[in-house]
């Protein structure tokens, strides 16, 4: 088979070496195995097994947990198109068919002359600069039209290696819109760590309590006092993690800190290795974003030879300190916390049962802090300027700023940071978007906001987000936005619980059906049933949340859907109170849409 990707000298048996044939590093050796040979053939597995003390079962069942590992050949290009709602408004899927056509594939097959396959694969954190794809996981290609998309089928068919396509292909922008603290002008590297010591880990937490800090990845947790439990719990070594995951689709944050603040994240997490007592610190990169490890391992390198790492960090005996960056290899579900240190074990990302927390038993049933990239830069920020000075901006519940993510049907997609409290409009305003009808924040396990809740604000007291904001104006189907997270959820399901495996699996042929226009309102009422059950009954956050964007849309987008019920199914008589009723049950809110009332 050719190959265009320039030869690997190292063996595998080299590679497992390098990670001390250590079984916790089974994901790492098959991220880099896969990177030399393209896919992973059984028999390397069986090699990769006997070194690491590990049944060939449980090599293949990580490897075939995680979707960007190749257990059959599959093309010398691998060419994965991003498949958000935001890449198909840009006409990812025409694209995608195009270059299918050019280069006589099958979406999801491998050519018979095992050149190319051309498939689609969850959002790759590149909506403000889409259509975007993925080559061999290792190269991102931005801002795809028809033309490149030509002449990326003329390379291929010519073997031309990837690293000799044009370079402004590969341009990444960090598109900051709108700067505030961790955006605006950076700290020195070293400067907030100084602070960090002369406060000293007791002071240090003081101020993090003071700040008020809410975790950025989501669940919003006050990071002093996760920090706090975990330095409390007993272990022999204590660990700092930083949840680069960032795969909730419509969110691109991470990417532009980690790129272009990479020494306030790793700064924020040695303050954070002071405070807890860790020695330990690791990086979960999410597998899309491996074209950030070399300028990451670079700054990394540097803060090593400044003494911002490593031994006797910045003279002070005692403290040491070192991260290291470990990938991810393509899984939503991984992006949740116990899920990824299961990953950064070296195993399927399988979320962990809680109680335990990690704060007392996490990576290696060790203390373990899990938190999200720009939860680490605010840390910076509090460690330099104090606890009262962060927490006197945002919101008394909701301290500081909020990098949003902006993608969608507005003129300036990118980067928007403001204090937290900041009304939706004024966002919408500010990113130049037009006759808006939906705003889909915090991605699709969100919230999606008609025009009606634009007045409401950006904080945890009202819409929390971790960071995706996604614009559709009128012209977009609600439905088919609603439709599309119903395949993402159902995709990443890891399998795990029924209800979860089932419940989004039922919620996709349910869509579908609807889509088909052989749906019924009895569809709609098991679509609310399936919410509600999924909320109670699912292991993890992904289940609990999957059926959040069907039920703001179908409480907040009725015709949408009720337009599919008309040429077989159409019923005259709407039920108001029967439908708000249902509303009221699923919302527990006493105003689930005022729409709902108008038609009456
Ligand atoms: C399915 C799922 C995916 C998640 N993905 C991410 C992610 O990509 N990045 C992130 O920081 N948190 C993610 N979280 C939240 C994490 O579990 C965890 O709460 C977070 O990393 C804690 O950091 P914080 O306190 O700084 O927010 C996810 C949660 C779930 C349930
Ligand atoms: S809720 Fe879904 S993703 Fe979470 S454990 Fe269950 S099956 Fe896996």
């Amino acid at each position: 088979m050719p190959t265009p990707e320039p030869a690997c000298a190292a063996d595998l048996d080299a590679v497992v070496a390098r990670h001390g044939a250590d079984p916790h590093a089974l994901v790492q050796i098959l991220c880099e195995w896969q990177a030399v040979q393209g896919w992973l053939p059984r028999q390397h597995l069986a090699q990769i097994a006997a070194a690491l003390r590990l049944t060939l079962a449980q090599v293949e069942g990580v490897a075939g947990f995680y979707r960007f590992f190749h257990t059959q050949p599959a093309g010398a290009y691998r060419i994965l198109f991003s498949d958000n709602v935001t890449d198909r408004m840009l006409g990812s899927q025409a694209l995608m068919a195009d270059l299918c056509r050019r280069l006589g594939v099958a979406p999801g097959r491998v050519g018979a002359d095992g050149l190319v396959s051309v498939d689609g694969t969850s959002c790759t954190g590149l909506c403000d600069q889409g259509p975007a794809l993925l080559v061999n996981h290792h190269h991102v290609i931005t801002r795809l039209d028809a033309e490149r998309v030509a002449q990326l089928a003329g390379l291929v068919r010519a073997r031309v290696p990837v690293d000799q396509w044009p370079a402004a292909w590969f341009e990444v922008r960090d598109n900051v819109r709108r700067a505030d603290l961790l955006l605006g002008e950076p700290a020195a590297p070293g400067a907030a760590l100084s602070a960090a010591l002369a406060r000293g880990p007791e002071g240090l937490l003081a101020e993090m309590k003071r700040s008020n800090l809410r975790g950025r990845g989501g669940a919003g947790f006050v990071t002093g006092l996760k920090w706090e439990l975990c330095r409390a719990a007993p272990g022999q070594e204590h660990v700092v993690v930083c949840n680069a995951d960032e795969g909730e689709p419509g969110t691109f944050k991470d990417r532009v800190l980690l790129r272009s603040r990479a020494d306030a994240v790793f700064e924020g997490m040695t303050i954070a290795a002071h405070a807890i007592g860790a020695r330990r610190g690791l990086v979960y990169l999410r597998g899309e974003y491996r074209f950030l490890l070399e300028s990451l391992q670079a700054v990394l390198k540097r803060r090593r030879e400044t003494r911002l790492l490593g031994r006797a960090i910045l003279g002070r005996e005692g403290f040491d300190f070192d991260i290291a960056i470990h990938m991810g290899a393509g899984a939503y579900v991984c992006g949740e916390e116990s899920s990824l240190i299961e990953s950064l074990e070296g195993k399927r990302g399988t979320p962990r049962i809680r109680p335990p927390f990690p704060v007392e038993h996490g990576y290696l049933g060790q203390p373990t802090i899990v938190n999200n990239v720009e939860t680490f830069c605010a840390a910076e920020h509090i460690a330099l300027q104090g606890g009262a000075w962060w927490a006197s901006i945002g919101t008394p519940k909701s301290t500081g700023t909020k990098i949003h993510s902006v993608s969608g049907d507005c003129e300036c997609p990118g980067l928007y940071e403001y204090p937290f409290g900041t009304r939706v409009g004024r966002i919408l305003e500010d990113c130049g978007a037009r006759d808006t009808q939906a705003v889909q924040v915090g991605g699709p396990s969100g919230v999606c906001l008609s025009a009606f809740e634009f007045g409401r604000r950006i904080a945890f007291e009202d819409v929390p987000t971790a960071g995706a904001f996604m614009v559709f104006d009128r012209s977009r189907d609600m439905f088919e936005v609603a439709r599309g997270f119903a395949h993402f959820f159902a995709h990443e399901s890891c399998g795990f619980c029924t209800p979860c495996r089932v419940g989004t699996a039922l919620v996709v042929k349910r869509m579908d059906k609807l889509a088909e226009g052989h749906g019924s309102r009895h569809d709609i009422d098991v679509l609310f049933e399936l919410d509600k059950l999924m909320h109670t009954a699912t292991h993890c956050g992904l289940g609990a949340t999957a059926c959040n964007p069907l039920r703001d849309t179908i409480l907040k987008f009725r015709p949408a859907y009720e337009q599919r019920l008309k040429s077989l199914h159409f019923e005259p008589g709407f039920d108001v109170d029967a439908e708000l009723s249902i509303a009221r049950r699923m919302t527990g809110r006493d105003d689930p849409g005022a729409h709902l009332e108008k038609r009456s």
